[in-house]
């Protein structure tokens, strides 16, 4: 007899016993399949669990195995990452399956960020939706197709905070508010596990909160960087988005590459084991970043690897990606009396508990229907659902005179290497994607416009020096009505490994647009890039701005789309656009300070002598075809008591021509704390539907609960006094009412 079938039979039995019980719930029906499991297996085989190694059809960071196919039939490694597609995942389940002892089923893990093979915008692109549906929607579609693939875990969301446009993974984040980076956490969540958490259905994949954490914050904005901060800004402004995560069930973390208060975060028992498994109560599956156990080393807190696997071990870490670390040195150390067995259990049953949760041990090759397959990925629907999320996500910046909306059938000249490319538009973690499959802007605007309408010069390219390109774009944008100026960051210039030390759009792309203003005629910029970029010189120069991120597999057509004015844009920004690099970290959420400026020609106050303090586009800022009107604010009250809460209320009318979204936000501001508090903080939003010249009234419903925070002595929880509630369509432009907390 096989021995995955012994191991089901035996699963079996116990499952009919418990069955018996009318007590015995779900939960420990699994944790009895664990056990009896676990009971099967040598100290080796439950390390080889605790592995997990990269296959070389997909790299991700610097591969130290190959040959782990013999691992696997070994029982040495458990889990692998970066294969997919049906037949090649079953080709290797059928290994761990047939040929290791126990035939112990594999996890499948892939980066599956923003899509599969239909890929949607980049995270912070949908993140401007401001739109949990179709956040949710995204995240759902990704799990189908990557599911369909073979794959049954994803390495997403992604739930870290940023205040850093240098550091190049903010373009894989929801930006730098801890509130909307909660709802969009636990909206990827329920994306990719289904809503009600069944990860025994075939077509949701496990969650993994990542990068646990404060990765986010990267002294300088150099990848992988020291991260240091307060306690209290941490559990503040950082944790939110991977708690939310983990309330919405998400059963799998990955500690983050960075230390947080001179303790690596994969070596960090306060991380792992009294705030994620103590407090947050967290019960699924932790595993490292690639490897990361490994790098403790250089980080200086252990002398050697087989130290460093120690650390993890007893930190709580289950996984070792990619490292070897725990493969190489935790037998010997649980022989030699280092480590108690029972942590290796422990780990081992965490493990063991998710690969039963997702069905594998019923069905090892679930998730490798190539029929299944063919059906499901590129899907008309899915693809009908990545250009409805890549139309949400784009933020018009700038719209003088109307230049936009462009009218079908105008002359427009198109210019820029970024137009032409399908590549750049799927930005970085492309997962499975495709771009021979897609169609670049250029295409999608001749489609639609008529070739004859459409003259095309590329300019110049994103980098380099190159200028013998600004002749041809002259003559093509002097035979047409209207620029569209296509420029930006190329997709490798931002994700992992890709900090940078200026937020310039690069090369003499800027160089070329002051050339084309010289011709006197509308300049349309059409921006693509993963953070944000000081376009002080580009908004002085281009009559309209659009900012489209990387748009994803139907980014053409969704440019197209928006520039014609078939979708008005409804995208607001999620991070601070700053007038220059020199402000940076800057983010609405900023403190008074003791020396806070209020007239222009103060001297001694927090300023600069050679910029103002505002950005040049705030948190949530993002214009429309149309315009709205924000009525004053009434409170249904201006007491907040604990029981009952108070509602604000305005009513917003859409004043211009074209029916539009608006994304009405809401923010409030205590006045006076035991620690100083932030000028604004967001708590609320709705994303709403306004036909041309109708009103909507919008209510907020606000309690005490949302105004809690870390008081002086570190307790969660409110203080009476007076604040101010702001609602408006961006941070800064507002209405205001003030109101007491009882
Ligand atoms: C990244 C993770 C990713 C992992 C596996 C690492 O380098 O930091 O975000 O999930 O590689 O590809």
């Amino acid at each position: 007899m096989k021995k995955t079938a012994h191991i089901i039979l035996l699963t079996s039995f116990v499952f009919l016993i418990s069955c018996n019980s009318i007590k015995t719930n779900k939960a420990s029906i699994i944790d009895q399949k664990v056990d009896s499991v676990l009971n099967l297996m040598t100290l080796e085989e439950k390390i080889g669990q605790m592995v997990l190694y990269t296959s070389d059809w997909d790299v991700t960071g610097p591969t130290l195995k190959s040959g782990y196919m013999d691992d696997i039939r070994k029982g040495h490694c458990g889990n692998i990452f970066n294969a997919h597609t049906a037949a090649y995942v079953r080709k290797l389940q059928k290994i761990a399956v047939e040929e290791s002892r126990l035939g112990i089923p594999l996890l499948f893990g892939y980066d599956v960020i923003h899509g599969h093979k239909t890929i949607f915008p980049i995270s912070l692109g949908e993140s401007a939706s401001w739109d949990m549906e179709a956040i949710e929607k995204g995240a759902r579609v990704a799990a189908i197709e990557a599911a369909a693939s073979g794959i049954n875990w994803t390495f997403a969301p992604m739930c870290d905070i940023s205040v850093e446009p240098r550091w190049g993974r903010v373009s894989e984040g929801a930006g730098e508010d801890p509130f909307l980076g909660s709802k969009i956490a636990a909206a990827r969540v329920r994306g990719f596990q289904g809503k009600d958490n069944n990860l025994a259905d075939p077509l949701t994949i496990l969650a993994c909160v990542k990068h646990f954490a404060a990765y986010g914050a990267p002294q300088a904005g150099r990848d992988y960087n020291t991260v240091d901060m307060s306690k209290r800004v941490f559990l503040e402004t950082y944790l939110p988005p991977y708690k939310a995560a983990l309330d919405a069930g998400a059963m799998s973390v990955m500690t983050s590459f960075n230390e947080l208060d001179g303790v690596p975060a994969t070596g960090s028992r306060y991380l792992l084991s009294d705030l994620l498994r103590g407090e947050l109560g967290f019960k699924g599956l932790v595993v490292t970043d690639y490897t990361s156990i490994n790098e403790m080393v250089n980080h200086g807190v252990v002398a050697n690897e087989a130290e460093a696997g120690l650390l993890a071990v007893k930190a709580g870490v289950d996984m070792d990606m990619q490292g070897e670390v725990y493969f190489k040195y935790l037998k010997k150390q649980v022989d030699d009396g280092l480590v108690d067995e029972k942590l290796i259990d422990e780990a081992l049953r965490r493990v063991l508990k998710v690969k039963f949760l997702l069905g594998l041990f019923d069905d090892p090759y679930r998730y490798c229907n190539e029929v299944r397959e063919k059906q499901l990925v590129y899907a008309p629907e899915h693809l009908e659902a990545a250009l409805d999320v890549a139309k949400k996500s784009m933020v018009l910046l700038k719209n003088q005179d109307q230049v936009l909306p462009l009218k079908k059938g105008e002359k427009i000249a198109v210019i820029g290497e970024l137009a032409a490319s399908t590549r750049d538009l799927l930005g970085s973690w492309k997962a499975a994607g495709d771009w021979d499959f897609m169609k670049s802007t250029l295409d999608e605007l001749k489609a639609y416009n008529g070739e004859a309408n459409v003259i095309y010069a590329e300019g110049c390219k994103t980098i380099g020096e190159d200028r013998s390109g600004f002749a041809a774009a002259m003559a093509a944008a002097g035979r047409a009505q209207k620029i569209v100026l296509v420029i930006g960051e190329n997709w490798e210039w931002s994700g992992e490994a890709a900090s940078r030390t200026s937020i310039d759009i690069p090369g003499v792309q800027t160089e070329l647009l002051e050339k084309l203003k010289t011709l006197n005629k509308p300049i349309v910029v059409v921006l693509m890039n993963g953070r944000p970029l000081d376009l002080t010189r580009e908004n002085e120069l281009a009559d309209a701005m659009l900012e489209t991120w990387y748009a994803g597999t139907m980014g053409g057509k969704a440019i197209t789309q928006v520039l014609f004015g078939e979708y008005n844009p409804s995208g607001k920004l999620t991070m601070t656009f700053p007038r220059n690099l020199g402000q940076v970290p800057i983010f609405y959420y900023e403190k008074n300070t003791g020396r806070p400026i209020y007239l222009p020609n103060d001297k001694y106050k927090s300023k600069y002598i050679d910029s103002p303090n505002d950005p040049l586009f705030p948190f949530g800022f993002g214009l429309s075809y149309t315009t709205f009107e924000y009525s004053d604010i009434t409170l249904s009250s201006t007491e907040l008591t604990d029981n009952e809460g108070l509602t604000a209320q305005v009513t917003v009318k859409n004043t211009g021509k074209y029916d539009g979204e608006e994304v009405v936000q809401l923010y409030v501001r205590d006045l006076v704390g035991s620690v100083t508090r932030p000028v604004k903080e967001l708590k609320g939003f709705e994303k709403v539907m306004i036909k041309a010249g109708e009103s909507k009234e919008i209510k907020f419903k606000l309690t005490s609960d949302m105004l809690a925070f870390y008081r002086l002595d570190m307790t969660y929880g409110t203080e009476p006094g007076d604040y101010k509630l702001f609602i408006g369509g961006n941070s800064k432009d507002v209405k205001e009412k003030g109101f007491k907390l009882k």
